[in-house]
């Protein structure tokens, strides 16, 4: 197992440990997220513990089901007590970028409906401004191109020179679970995170983007010398 993965690892394991019996809990997604699910799924067997969970993404709820949690939809949840998700970068103050996974859509719906959301990751995640990695923005396949163009306007507003680009995969554009498209956009740097997500959320045809801002209450990071916890 590589040096990232072990820290994965780590981070998900450790937050596995902040479930109680009785709880309901958000399952993100991505490679992080799989340490988180099959360290649940193995100490809720273990411990004959009763959970219901609600799936960030399709992938998850497989995986979920298959180590013998009991996985239900986010309108039977109710409020979820704690979600457990990855990220592509954490910031200040614990801003984030996800979306890598293109999950972000069905993410920031579990974490909203969260009591408390704790983020895992290994340590190369973590960075002074957000931006290095592409900002992930879901986008209607109805007229994608057009609105494409108006995310571009909207990052040149704040002072981003950047093209948004379709995510594509195997020479097919990546559609997510809820059949939408993926635009990513290599921002480099977002010195004013609020102003970019109010921009993107106000343009007709994006249905969401991958800041997520104010919503982590806290981070276990993975990193040589164990697992550090950040609170926002
Ligand atoms: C999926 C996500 C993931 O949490 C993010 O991409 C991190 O993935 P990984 O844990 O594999 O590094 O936001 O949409």
């Amino acid at each position: 197992m590589s040096d990232i993965d072990a820290q994965k690892q780590a981070a998900g394991e450790a937050a596995a440990k902040l479930v109680e019996s009785g709880m309901t809990v958000g399952l993100g997604t991505g490679s992080t997220a799989v340490f988180f699910v099959k360290a649940l799924g193995a100490r809720a067997a273990a411990e004959g513990m009763a959970l219901k969970c609600v799936a960030t993404s399709k992938a998850t709820a497989e995986l979920a089901t298959s180590v013998g949690l009991k996985v239900i939809d986010l309108d039977k949840a109710g409020t979820i007590d704690l979600t457990v998700d990855g990220a592509d970068e954490i910031g200040p103050e614990l801003m984030l970028i996800k979306g890598g996974g293109a999950a972000l859509l069905r993410e920031k719906l579990v974490w909203e409906a969260s009591l408390r959301c704790v983020v895992i990751a290994d340590a190369a995640k973590s960075v002074k401004m957000l931006g290095r990695f592409s900002l992930p923005i879901e986008v209607v396949a109805f007229g994608h191109t057009t609105t494409a163009g108006r995310i571009d306007d909207a990052l040149a507003w704040c002072g981003i020179a950047a093209e948004a680009k379709l995510r594509v995969k195997d020479g097919s554009a990546v559609k997510t679970d809820a059949g939408n498209y993926i635009y990513d956009a290599a921002c480099k740097k977002i010195p004013d995170p609020e102003l970019l997500a109010e921009a993107l959320k106000s343009l007709t045809g994006v249905v969401e983007h991958g800041l997520f801002l104010g919503l982590a209450d806290e981070a276990l990071i993975g990193t040589d010398s164990g697992v550090e916890r950040r609170a926002r």
